[in-house]
């Protein structure tokens, strides 16, 4: 049923989606093209959040040459207003003959529904393949985490030596990679809501946590410490411009030291878990609901591993350099008590990238699902 030209210009349509990657948040990155038969009548993408969807920009585009014409878009339209109005009735309303789906909306409640709209108002709908269905999807995965698990997205990120050093024995670690792969890390950042590491690298290397490449715009980014003692002092250099810091500790919120911040405008949340820890889970919810759909954590290894020992990671990124570091003493990528060897996390779609001398190997945390119990 579908020819050859429909899936050339779905990947087309996520191709532009693409070029929202930086501004979007929280909403999906979203491309669309409007075309009769393989010749191209408009193309749009979402250019950024509250900005209008890509299917009216894209129908906009097209006008008068609307009617009758394929739309091909990368993610099923909306049937429900949010700050701009649902695209479906406009999709309707200009007269497309044809809809071209590469993913459906991962929102459980509304899945389905802009398609099933689409029909009803008798419009052709057909969906892609589970190969371009798949690429949508992924591209979306902060957004689909965040509606689906309602937390953020976590990208685990750290630089190690060939030997799976992060740092040597007197705990320098900069720099372990070369510029390329700096720059590229510093790229990754741009694209996450929120940055947090430990408070132990905050004591070891003072970083700033800022994005500098000016790819997000003005879109807001939290900068955040997870410090359980709280340890580090407000004169930090991650302090130095208060909005959007935030420290979250296991101290009670009457403790002097959080009133101390406080009064230097850092925002600090309480929030004790078991044995002195800060929970997690709770962070990410409270972060979910200030629409920080994504979290990049960049270490140290403790911080990393108190994460993926809450199974909240959901992907890595790990810079290796050739070299060699050594030392017993000397910490790898994830600290704490380690998994045993049958019950590590396993990942998968691994991909790599030569950065300068570098590597990135980025790769998905595979989602283990508890086997159903048989009955007896
Ligand atoms: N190569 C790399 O990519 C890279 C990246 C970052 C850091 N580093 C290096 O790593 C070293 C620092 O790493 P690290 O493992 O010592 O420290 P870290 O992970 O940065 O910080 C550890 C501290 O963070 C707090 N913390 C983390 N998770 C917590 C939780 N769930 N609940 C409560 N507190 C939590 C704890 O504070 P409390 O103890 O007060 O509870 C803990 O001591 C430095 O040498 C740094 O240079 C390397």
């Amino acid at each position: 049923m579908k020819s050859r030209g429909d899936d050339d210009l779905l990947s087309r349509a996520i191709e532009l989606a693409e070029r929202g990657r930086y501004t979007v948040s929280p909403n999906p990155m979203v491309g669309a093209v409007i075309a009769r038969g393989r010749r191209v009548l408009a193309e749009a993408w979402h250019r950024r959040a509250g900005g209008p969807h890509a299917e009216p920009a894209a129908l906009a585009r097209a006008g008068s040459r609307a009617p009758g014409a394929d739309l091909h878009v990368s993610l099923e339209p909306c049937v429900h207003f949010g700050r701009t109005p649902p695209c479906v009735p406009a999709i309707v309303e200009a007269g497309i003959a044809r809809v071209f789906v590469a993913a459906r909306d991962p929102n459980p409640a509304v899945s389905g529904r802009g398609i099933r709209e689409l029909r009803r108002a008798g419009i052709q709908v057909i969906e892609a393949g589970p190969a371009l269905r798949r690429r949508a999807e992924s591209q979306n995965e902060k957004f689909r985490t965040w509606i689906r698990e309602r937390r953020p997205f976590v990208l685990a990120k750290w630089a190690a030596t060939l030997d799976g050093k992060t740092a040597a024995t007197s705990g320098e670690s900069r720099w372990i990679t070369g510029e390329a792969a700096r720059l590229r890390a510093l790229l990754l950042r741009e694209e996450f809501d929120a940055v947090l590491v430990g408070s132990g690298t905050v004591l070891a290397d003072d970083p700033q946590l800022t994005r500098r490449l000016g790819q997000a715009g003005r879109r807001p980014h939290r900068r955040i410490v997870l410090d359980g003692r709280l340890r580090v002092s407000p004169s930090a250099r991650v302090f130095r411009r208060p909005e959007g810091a935030l420290v979250v500790t296991a101290r009670p919120e009457k403790d002097p030291r959080v009133r101390r911040l406080a009064a230097r405008g850092i925002e600090v949340w309480s929030l004790p878990g078991e044995r002195g820890r800060i929970d997690l889970p709770k962070i990410l919810a409270r972060l979910a609901g200030e629409e920080i759909t994504s979290v990049l954590v960049e270490g140290g290894a403790d911080t990393l591993w108190t994460f993926f020992a809450a199974k909240l990671v959901d992907r890595v990124a790990v810079f290796f350099a050739p070299r060699v570091l050594g030392g017993s003493g000397a910490p790898g990528g994830v600290g704490g008590g380690g998994f045993p060897l049958g019950q590590t996390p396993r990942v998968v779609d691994v991909e790599h990238e030569r950065l300068g001398d570098d590597w990135l190997v980025t790769a998905r945390v595979e989602r283990v699902r508890p086997r159903p119990r048989r009955p007896k």
